[in-house]
């Protein structure tokens, strides 16, 4: 989704706000801008589509723009307006001299931008940032303070926002807010950052101050003051960020999901490293503040969470359910936030984010805090706003993941619900010794199988090839594996833009039979364990409607090849265990698919990677 960049100091403006955004793409974008102040003036450059189409656009002023020392840059992801050069940031007011990037929407766009036309703004975009361009020029005309301008135009402003903001006739001065979007300003020697997302800035600095909403950073090349809206000085918090820096660096494979897929062993391997030692030890899980008395009075865990990190969660139910006796809902946190949730101090609150910022998330969790729920965060950016805010937290350690489908960092909350279940039945005392002991020696042996599989990629390969021409996929699975089929069919949407469904394999007769036919193929999750049998009928009743069958299964029943035109066959594993193995063929199947239909594999159309509005 949308990145912000800003910079302020000696060094060359335009070198890295193109950096920083560089270091944000992968977040998924339709078009970029940059502002910059040259020589007293301020130029803006943007352009629709990729990066490289704003460098090139840059190309031929380039030599005039290297001794720009401040500017602030923008890749969009369109909500408000198409994404075109026009619509794409800075925007600026009608003198031009006010230039604003923006993360969000601003809900009350509509009102403010009919009263700003009455008084002679001339607007250019259909988006709804525009209007914060010329709210603050109108404020800055009477003000005469473009810190004060800002915060006058922000009390307007109903949404959510992080904005960088510039004027021409105020040298030396960057402005950046927020309200219910991420923003920080790196702190450098002699030079500030602002950025919506930490690999914009990590390898500038590794201090920074996060922003809190309603507070206004003034930065000059030497010296930074923020204060909130209401004029109260903040002294600002400087935080060393965890992070080294970033290389998205593809490391020899073709895409960043290839990548990423061949790091799930290594981050299991180090998620048991610090976790679970061995399948005589306890879980370790340090961030999780829940004791004994606490659950004594629980009653429920409700489960928020959004897209791939939703099957996570659904996972998560089923493990929590299994070992530890306490009912879990699960919910798409976009349903959650507009009914009437039965949440109290009595519910454990689990948010579910990769990315630690996605707005339905937050806004799930947030509303559970506010009735006293004990909220717990998993997610892989520990920096993140969840994170923060959260009373406990499991971070999952997947490293930063770059490809737009999430891979690695779903395998990593898949693990981590499998220690927090095991943590919360050690405490609970609801532990059935065998069973944990058998689950955590086979979380230990997970890595070599997925080496296994990885190893044997090319055969996935080749069904892919047979399989890309289809229109249509249905994936089926009963048990711990149903959230399988739905992020199964999930990965091959998401990237190969193929109408892939995930079904409960028993409710497969009760509709979605209608549309089999040799059209269609079925690939059957047919995972050894209490529904293999069930399983198998299902698809017997899908091949009886001449469906193309395709299975993913460990198990190594011969019979299979008749019912089977082709089978993905994966090591045995124990059943509780096995959606961890078997995601795996279903993500190199999703990948190599869409690398045969020439998709862009890593930034899929119209998707994001962090979604920060509702
Ligand atoms: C976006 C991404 C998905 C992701 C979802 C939830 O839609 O494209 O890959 O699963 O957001 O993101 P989160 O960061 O909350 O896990």
């Amino acid at each position: 989704m949308c990145g912000i960049v800003g910079y302020i100091g000696k060094g060359c403006a335009l070198d890295i706000l193109l950096n920083g955004l560089s270091k944000q793409e992968y977040r998924g974008y339709d078009s970029a801008g940059v502002a910059l102040m040259v020589n007293d003036k301020i130029e803006v450059f943007k352009e629709e589509g990729k990066l490289i189409n704003l460098r090139n656009k840059i190309k031929p002023h380039a030599s005039k723009l290297l001794s720009s020392h401040s500017g602030i840059g923008h890749i969009r992801w369109a909500t408000h307006g198409a994404p075109t050069t026009l619509n794409a940031h800075p925007h600026q007011s009608t003198c031009g001299k006010v230039v604003v990037v923006h993360n969000g929407i601003i809900e009350n766009f509509k009102e403010l931008k009919e009263e700003l036309e009455k008084c002679g703004c001339k607007f250019k975009s259909q988006t709804d940032t525009e209007v914060v361009a010329h709210l603050v020029a109108q404020e800055f005309a009477k003000v005469k303070n473009l810190t004060e301008a800002v915060c006058l135009a922000t009390k307007r402003l109903e949404g959510s926002y992080a904005l960088c903001i510039m004027h021409q006739d105020v040298k030396d001065t960057v402005v950046a807010t927020k309200r219910n979007a991420p923003l920080l300003v790196g702190v450098g020697d002699g030079e500030y950052f602002v950025a919506s997302d930490v690999p914009a800035i990590i390898e500038y600095t590794k201090k920074a101050v996060y922003l809190e909403d309603n507070q206004v950073a003034t930065i000059h090349s030497d010296f930074l003051g923020i204060m909130d809206v209401e004029h109260n000085i903040i002294t600002p918090h400087i935080e060393v960020l965890p992070w080294e820096s970033v290389s998205l660096s593809k490391m020899g494979y073709k895409h960043f999901m290839l990548k990423e897929i061949h790091e799930q062993p290594d981050i299991i391997r180090n998620i048991l490293a610090d976790k679970l030692h061995s399948s005589d030890s306890d879980v370790t899980l340090d961030g999780v503040n829940i004791d004994k008395v606490m659950l004594k009075h629980l009653n429920r865990i409700q489960v928020v969470a959004c897209g791939t990190s939703l099957h996570a969660a659904i996972i998560g139910k089923y493990i929590i359910e299994t070992l530890c006796d306490i009912a879990v809902d699960i919910e798409p946190s976009s349903e959650y936030i507009y009914r009437k949730t039965l949440t109290d101090k009595n519910t454990l609150v689990i948010g579910v984010s990769q990315s630690g910022e996605t707005a339905d998330t937050l806004t799930a969790v947030r509303q559970s805090k506010k009735r006293g729920s004990h909220i717990l965060i998993i997610t892989n950016r520990p920096d993140s706003t969840m994170a923060r805010e959260a009373d406990s937290l499991i971070p999952v350690n997947a490293g930063i993941e770059v490809s737009v489908a999430a891979t690695k960092s779903y395998i990593a909350q898949v693990m981590s619900f499998y220690l927090l279940a095991i943590h919360i039945a050690q405490l609970k005392g609801t532990v059935d010794e065998s069973l944990t002991a058998a689950l955590k020696h086979e979380l230990i042996m997970l890595p070599m199988k997925i080496e296994s599989i990885l190893s044997h990629k090319e055969q996935i390969a080749e069904i892919a090839k047979i399989y890309s021409g289809f229109k249509n996929f249905v994936f089926i699975a009963r048990g711990i594996n149903y959230a399988t089929a739905l992020e199964g069919a999930l990965k091959l949407k998401e990237i190969s833009y193929i109408n892939a469904t995930g079904y409960p394999a028993g409710e497969l007769k009760h509709g979605p039979i209608a549309m089999l036919d040799e059209t269609m193929p079925v690939l059957s999750i047919l995972m050894t364990g209490s529904v293999y049998d069930k399983i198998l009928s299902n698809s017997e009743e899908a091949k009886a409607r001449n469906a193309r069958m395709i299975a993913l299964t460990d198990s190594e029943d011969e019979k299979l090849d008749e019912l089977f035109e082709h089978i993905m066959r994966v090591p045995q594993v124990h059943e509780l265990v096995s959606p961890i193995i078997a995601i795996v063929p279903l993500q190199l199947l999703a990948y190599y698919i869409a690398e045969y239909l020439g998709k862009d594999v890593d930034q899929p159309r119209n998707l994001a990677k962090s979604v920060t509005v509702e």
